[in-house]
């Protein structure tokens, strides 16, 4: 991640859509506080052309703080108009999906989370149900995530679809609770943010008793962060919670057994489970397959989550596999 900057926000190059009319201004970085502008709003972004200016290579753009807002509308309207379009695979639509939930991620991080953040996770999620339900490929979506430029973001993403992708198999039928259930998976780790990155980017094995003391507070001070919003469903706040317990009593922090479980929070645990072993990450960068991940759930970890939300997922993983045999 790029530096912070009080007055502009940084934009990773690869995270812009490609041939698309960009909406605000676009600088270049020269200097500590000087910036340039290289392009107008209203041109159209040529990735290859951006990439490189003056012969540099050019990861980030910069965009003017006040600016960002309608770059993020921009992104998350482009993002929900392709997921209806038949002409484009399933792997290009999880890809605008990730391009305009990074810029989402970028807000959270640079301007941190307030109503404007809340309000476009909550569009993301929307497009991100309707993606879940006309392409229901697990293999392509965990694949299409793997290319995402932010590790939280990859894995926030994965969750949540993984989580719709669950509660489809258990014919989960009302709209509002299976957007609360992927409101709730995106932001379920936003309690990392209140930690230093350096614990954070630790791996568990080599932290300290107080280090994971520390760690183990995420999903309480997530909760809280949401909670201090004021308008947040206390479903979604449950889920931020709880998305840590398992179903016999052996996660964090409450040691909650399957019966006090929220019912969002069976399902959210157990796609987060699923997902730390299927997409890459720095203490994961060899991403095992879905079905290397329900056998290591079954054998190594002895099935600790809900049981019907775990059928549900072997539904879903298997059924790649028909697919892929017929
Ligand atoms: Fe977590
Ligand atoms: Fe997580």
């Amino acid at each position: 991640m790029e530096d912070k900057h009080p007055k502009m926000i940084p934009i990773p190059v690869r995270d812009l859509i490609n041939g698309s009319t960009c909406p605000v201004n676009l600088h270049v970085r020269i200097g500590n506080d000087k910036f340039v502008l290289i392009e107008k709003a209203g041109a159209k972004t040529f990735k290859d052309r951006l990439l490189s200016y003056e012969n540099k290579t050019v990861e980030y753009l910069w965009v003017k703080r006040e600016e960002y807002g309608r770059l993020i509308d921009n992104n998350i309207t482009i993002a929900g108009v392709m997921v209806s379009q038949q002409s484009l695979s399933a792997a290009q639509k999880v890809q605008i999906l990730s391009q305009a939930a990074a810029c989402v991620f970028t807000e959270l991080e640079h301007i941190g989370l307030g109503f404007d953040t809340y309000s476009h996770a909550r569009q993301i999620v929307e497009v991100t149900v309707a993606l879940a339900e006309t392409n229901n490929n697990l293999n392509t979506l965990l694949n299409s995530l793997n290319d995402c430029s932010d590790e939280l973001l990859r894995h926030s993403l994965a969750v949540s679809s993984v989580s719709v992708l669950i509660a489809n198999a258990l014919n989960w039928e009302n709209k509002q609770t299976v957007e609360k259930l992927a409101l709730g998976a995106l932001l379920h780790d936003i309690g990392l943010k209140a930690l230093p990155p350096e614990l954070v980017n630790k791996p568990r094995a080599l932290m300290s008793f107080e280090e994971i003391q520390l760690y183990e507070q995420h999903p309480y001070k997530g909760m809280q962060m949401l909670l201090s919003l004021g308008m947040v469903p206390d479903d979604v706040a449950a889920i931020v919670y709880e998305h840590h317990e398992n179903a016999i009593g052996q996660g964090y922090p409450r040691k909650l057994r399957n019966i006090k479980m929220h019912p969002l929070a069976k399902v959210v645990a157990l796609a987060n489970d699923f997902c730390e072993m299927t997409v890459r990450s720095a203490t994961n960068p060899q991403a095992r397959s879905p079905r290397e991940a329900l056998i290591t759930m079954e054998t190594v970890m002895g099935q600790p989550h809900n049981k019907e939300a775990f059928r549900a997922l072997q539904i879903v993983v298997n059924r790649e596999y028909a697919k892929a045999a017929s």
